[in-house]
């Protein structure tokens, strides 16, 4: 499905979400009517893209982004009447209990969800059973944090190695909970980081470096899917 370039440059905040967001999603029975939860949603991209291509109703909730910023985004582009934004910190969703069909989450998941508790505790509880959950993120091919290669040292920061994880670290976080998991390398991971550094944002000019210097040794990008048991 096609994005008008200069909105996806302006909106993105990270590697390409529309194109993680049309990976991700490819093999999910989403459709028109159902409620998703954008987790970390940003600047909207992938409520967007949930909205045209599917025409389910999004909950397009973000900690950073301000909600009349993002609305003023959907009515632009054209999705005001499927896309609900919203501004709160995900530690706390203020939402019923199986309220959701399914949940989406590119490029976020890592800030909040990075424990053994959160989607356990916090996120399984506002999922229906049978929910959809497909979640990426940035991570790392094998446990890098007590090892940093000494070239990689000026580019990562401490915080950075908090959340950046392998597949192994994340697998147990997700598995006992969902039906048909999933969880791989995307195959989208260069072009999603190409047209990331591509853009004039001051945070992709500053990536540059850091992705050219692992030159895909060590950094990944990780997606799961799976359904609520
Ligand atoms: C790198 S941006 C990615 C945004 C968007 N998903 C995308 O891919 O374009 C990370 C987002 O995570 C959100 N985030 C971080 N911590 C959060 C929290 N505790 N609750 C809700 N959102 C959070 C930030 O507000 C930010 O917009």
């Amino acid at each position: 499905m096609n994005i008008d370039k200069k909105f996806l440059n302006e909106n993105m905040m990270g590697p390409d979400s529309w194109l993680i967001a049309e990976e991700l999603t490819a093999a999910l029975p989403l459709k028109e009517g159902m409620r998703v939860l954008d987790l970390g949603c940003g600047r909207g991209l992938t409520s967007v893209f949930i909205a045209k291509k599917y025409g389910a109703t999004v909950f397009a909730a973000d900690l950073w982004t301000d909600a009349t910023e993002n609305y003023n985004r959907f009515i632009e582009i054209g999705v005001s009447d499927k896309v609900i934004p919203l501004q709160f910190d995900a530690l706390k969703l203020p939402f019923a209990n199986e309220f959701f069909d399914a949940v989406i989450s590119v490029d976020a998941y890592h800030y909040f969800g990075n424990n053994d508790t959160y989607f356990s505790d916090v996120l399984c509880p506002v999922l229906k059973r049978g929910a959809l959950v497909a979640i990426a993120f940035p991570g790392m091919k094998y446990e890098v944090k007590d090892c940093v290669p000494k070239e990689m040292e000026p580019l990562w920061d401490r915080e950075a190695l908090e959340m950046w994880h392998s597949i192994d670290w994340w697998k147990p976080k997700f598995e006992a909970h969902l039906d048909n998991f999933k969880i791989s390398e995307m195959d989208c991971f260069w072009a999603a980081w190409q047209n990331w550094l591509a853009c004039d944002n001051p945070y992709a000019v500053e990536d540059r470096e850091m992705i050219k210097t692992d030159n895909g040794r060590f950094m990944n990008l990780i997606k799961l899917t799976g359904v609520k048991k």
